[in-house]
Order: C-alpha cells, then sequence, then structure tokens
C-alpha cells in the first residue's frame, strides 16, 4: 500500500479534519477518506466516481491526459506489435514477463481447459435462436458455477487459479458456441494444436462439411484485438466484478456479473451500437445530420464509439486498432470498405469540430474494432461478446487482486438520501 505523504485539512462547522494523501507510484493523488464518517459524521457524494479511487491495484495504469496505457509498466502499443494475447494474460495475472518454460507451461494450462462440461450444451438450446448472444454468456458463465465446484473457494488459492485458467480457457468456447447457436449450426469443438486465436476463430466459422483452416492474417488481427481489450483499469464491468467479489461470491458469479455490465450501449456494447451507427449514417454526405445530432442537448443521440470517462486525448488503444483496420481490410481486399471511409469522414468532421475538442471526446478502443471484426465475417450481436472474452483476463486478475488483499471489506456504498423523512401510516379510507 502506497504510504501516506502529506495530508489534507477539512474544515465542517468550524472543526479541522486532518486527511492522509497517499502519493501512488503514477497519477493523481489520493486523499484517504476512510475514518471521515467516523470522524465527522459526513458522507462524501461522487454518484458516477469521478473522483474516486475504489481501490488499490498494481495492474494497469491509464494517463488520460497522454492517451497512455501500461499493463504492469508495459505500453499498449508495444504489446500489441511485440507480445500476444497469452502472454499478456499472464502478465496480468502475474505481475511479470513470462521466461519461455513459464510461457509454455501457461498456454499448455489454458488450452487444456477449453472445453467446456458436454452437459452444459443443454443450457444453449434453452435459448431462442434469436437471443443476444451476450445474455447467452451472462447465463452459461453463470452457470459455470454449477459445474466447476472445485474451483469455488476463493479462499483456496489453487482453487482461484484453477478458476482463473478455466475461465480465460472457456469464454473464447462458450462465446463461439453462442455464435453457432444463433445461425443454425452445429458446434466446433477446440482443438489443442491451434493457439487461442485460431482456435476461437475456428470454433466460429469452421462447418463439420469441409475442413476449415485458419487464415494466418486474421488470427494476428483477432489476438490483437484480444490484447487491446484485455484490461483497462476500474471501468464499469471490472468494478461490477470487484464489488460482486467483495461479497466472496464464486469467480463464475463475479464474471457474470461483469458481462452482464459490458453489454451496455456506454460500455462494451458500444461497439455494436458504432457499427449500427456507421451503417445507419451509411455515406459519408449524412455526417452533419448525425454531427448535428451528437451535438443537440435535446437530443439522446450521441456519437457511438466516441468519447471516455478517463482518456481526454486519443484513446491508445483506437491508435492502433485504426492502424490493424487498414491493414486486415487491405489484406482481405476490402480496402474500399464504405463503412471504413464513413468512420474515417466521421472522425475527421467530429474532430474539426469544436464540440467535441472542447469537451476531449476522442474516438475510442470501440469505434475501429468493429469495423474489423466485420470484415472478418462477425454480426456485430458478436462484437460485444468478443470484448468479453477479451476482458475476462482483466476482470480475474482484478478479481484476484481484491480478493488476496487480507483487508478486504464487503463494497457497501452510503448515499444522499433525498426521500421523505418518517410520517405515520395512513389507512386507505383516510387517503
Ligand atoms: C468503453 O471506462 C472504461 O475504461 C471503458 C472502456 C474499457 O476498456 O473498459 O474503455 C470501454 O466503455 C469505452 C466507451 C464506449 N462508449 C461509447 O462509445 C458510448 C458513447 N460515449 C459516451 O456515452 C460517453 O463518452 C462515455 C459514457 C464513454 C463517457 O461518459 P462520461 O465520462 O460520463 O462523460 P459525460 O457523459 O458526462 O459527457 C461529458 C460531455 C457531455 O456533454 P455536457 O453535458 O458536458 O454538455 O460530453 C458529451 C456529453 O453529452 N458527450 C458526448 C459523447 N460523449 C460525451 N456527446 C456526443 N457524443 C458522445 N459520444
Amino acid at each position: 500500500m502506497a504510504e501516506h505523504t502529506k495530508s489534507a485539512k477539512l474544515t465542517i462547522d468550524g472543526k479541522d479534519y486532518e486527511l492522509p494523501i497517499f502519493s501512488p507510484s503514477a497519477g493523481p493523488d489520493v486523499i484517504d477518506i476512510r475514518k471521515l464518517y467516523a470522524q465527522a459524521g459526513v458522507f462524501t457524494y461522487d454518484p458516477g466516481f469521478t473522483s474516486t479511487a475504489a481501490c488499490d491495484s498494481t495492474i494497469t495504469f491509464i494517463d488520460g491526459d497522454k492517451g497512455e496505457l501500461l499493463h504492469r509498466g508495459y505500453s499498449i502499443d508495444e504489446l500489441a506489435s511485440k507480445s500476444h494475447y497469452l502472454e499478456v494474460c499472464y502478465l496480468l495475472l502475474y505481475g511479470e514477463l513470462p521466461s519461455p518454460a513459464q510461457l509454455e507451461d501457461f498456454e499448455s494450462r489454458v488450452t487444456n481447459h477449453t472445453m467446456i462440461h458436454e452437459q452444459m450444451i443443454n443450457f444453449f438450446r434453452g435459448f431462442r435462436r434469436d437471443a443476444h448472444p451476450m445474455a447467452v454468456m451472462v447465463g452459461v458463465v453463470g452457470a459455470m458455477s454449477a459445474f466447476y465446484h472445485d474451483s469455488t473457494d476463493i479462499n483456496d488459492p489453487w482453487q482461484r487459479e484453477v478458476a482463473s485458467i478455466r475461465l480465460i480457457a472457456k469464454m473464447p468456447t462458450v462465446a463461439a458456441m453462442a455464435y453457432k447457436y444463433s445461425v443454425g449450426q452445429p458446434f466446433v469443438y477446440p482443438r489443442n494444436e491451434l493457439d487461442y486465436a485460431s482456435n476461437f476463430l475456428r470454433m466460429c466459422f469452421a462447418v463439420p462439411a469441409e475442413d476449415y483452416e485458419v487464415n494466418p492474417i486474421l488470427s494476428r488481427a483477432m489476438d490483437r484485438i484480444f490484447t487491446l481489450h484485455a484490461d483497462h483499469e476500474q471501468n464499469a464491468s471490472t468494478s461490477t466484478v470487484r464489488l460482486a467479489s467483495s461479497s466472496s461470491a464464486n469467480p463464475f458469479a463475479c464474471i457474470a456479473a461483469g458481462i452482464a455490465c459490458l453489454w451496455g450501449p456506454a460500455h462494451g456494447g458500444a461497439n455494436q451500437a458504432c457499427l449500427e451507427m456507421l451503417n445507419e449514417i451509411g455515406t459519408p454526405d449524412r455526417i452533419p445530420e448525425f454531427i448535428a445530432r451528437a451535438k443537440d442537448k435535446n437530443d439522446p443521440f450521441r456519437l457511438m464509439g466516441f468519447g471516455h470517462r478517463v482518456y481526454k486525448n486519443f484513446d491508445p488503444r483506437a491508435t492502433v486498432m485504426k492502424e490493424s483496420a487498414d491493414e486486415v481490410l487491405e489484406l482481405l481486399g476490402v480496402e474500399n470498405n464504405p463503412i471504413l471511409q464513413v468512420a474515417k469522414e466521421l472522425e475527421a468532421a467530429a474532430l474539426a469540430d469544436p464540440y467535441f475538442t472542447e469537451k476531449k471526446l476522442f474516438p475510442n478502443v470501440d469505434f475501429y474494432s468493429g469495423i474489423i471484426l466485420e470484415a472478418m465475417g462477425f454480426p456485430t450481436s458478436m462484437f460485444t461478446p468478443i470484448f468479453a472474452v477479451a476482458r475476462t483476463v482483466g476482470w480475474i486478475s482484478q478479481w484476484k487482486e481484491q480478493i488476496s488483499d487480507p483487508q478486504l471489506k464487503i463494497g457497501r456504498p452510503r448515499q444522499l438520501y433525498q426521500g421523505s423523512t418518517r410520517r405515520p401510516y395512513q389507512d386507505i379510507e383516510n387517503r
């Protein structure tokens, strides 16, 4: 835990309170208000957690002004170009880049947990074919706690480790099965000779009627998309996982809660909403109409894939994703993709408009990801499940960090109550 290096003074009704200040290894100083209510009998008020550090962590750091994202100190652009997803998983989980032997062992453990319990297939059959894959993932992942009892005791470090590997390994299988179920094709089992991204692509796109060769361009792009979505500090879904884990809920239940939160269009659902928006715009000549709507306070419409609570500069993941979109679409021979053109012209128009630049609204990770995923053959409904697959390691890493903390307390925020004070019950005949 960081040390208190200085303090803040708070004066309430003429009485002074000293609040210690933590100086972190990076980022803003943090005022420690843990004893404030006990000492001063007051709460602080921060409903969107815009100024609140809800935990201490050593996993991921974001500098929103510089547009910097570090995982255990390594920058996302270096990891996206020089590393690969399972190595980033190891880094997030254990804190250091693995040795060759450690990486081989980790990849082997993940590979050998990619199948799901055969009886879980029955869950899929209970959904309508047109169920959103995220609804399926929330249900099936939550139900995993009914199948993997030997890794639900969070107080046992070994069971925590097994649950972590199982979730990272099985999420692609569950997501691919949700996709196959939605298109009425048979489930495809994982293959141990394939790498993580190739396995996922094959489970999604192979059919029993013919052999399926994974396109290395697509598997490299898929792996990079997984890496870019792996973790992101205390975002809404990670905070959901942390709050769920603070009650000592089992890891499968906590991750199911994270999937549910990620689904929202303000969060991980933005990649689907962004591509649907770009398709609705359709042609560059309609961009001014949508820019005007995004600026209109009376119109709930927002530019999906734009803006971010933390980044007040470019989201470094969006920069990498944009480069990857150009590369993948060119390699796939669809570089003249009209939607990519609309996206680029929309970005240029927005960044030339004072409304967006003054509010520091830039493209985020969701702005270009959907264009690549659609070019790879995924329907928009699979965009957020893919985000969930990638973010599982971030949720799990933050979950492990939280429950390994001997100071762990259940998360229980208070409120600014503005409702009725006590009043007597009125019998119905007197109302
Ligand atoms: C992700 O937290 C994370 O790290 C999330 C994530 C991760 O990896 O986990 O990065 C993934 O969720 C990325 C964000 C995906 N969501 C979208 O692209 C949806 C569109 N974006 C917005 O809904 C919004 O920008 C948020 C939700 C992302 C951030 O909202 P904030 O920080 O609460 O900001 P705000 O809503 O208070 O907006 C500030 C101002 C407002 O105008 P004023 O009231 O000050 O006049 O900017 C405006 C907003 O109206 N604004 C937008 C806008 N985003 C903010 N106006 C038009 N279009 C937008 N996209």
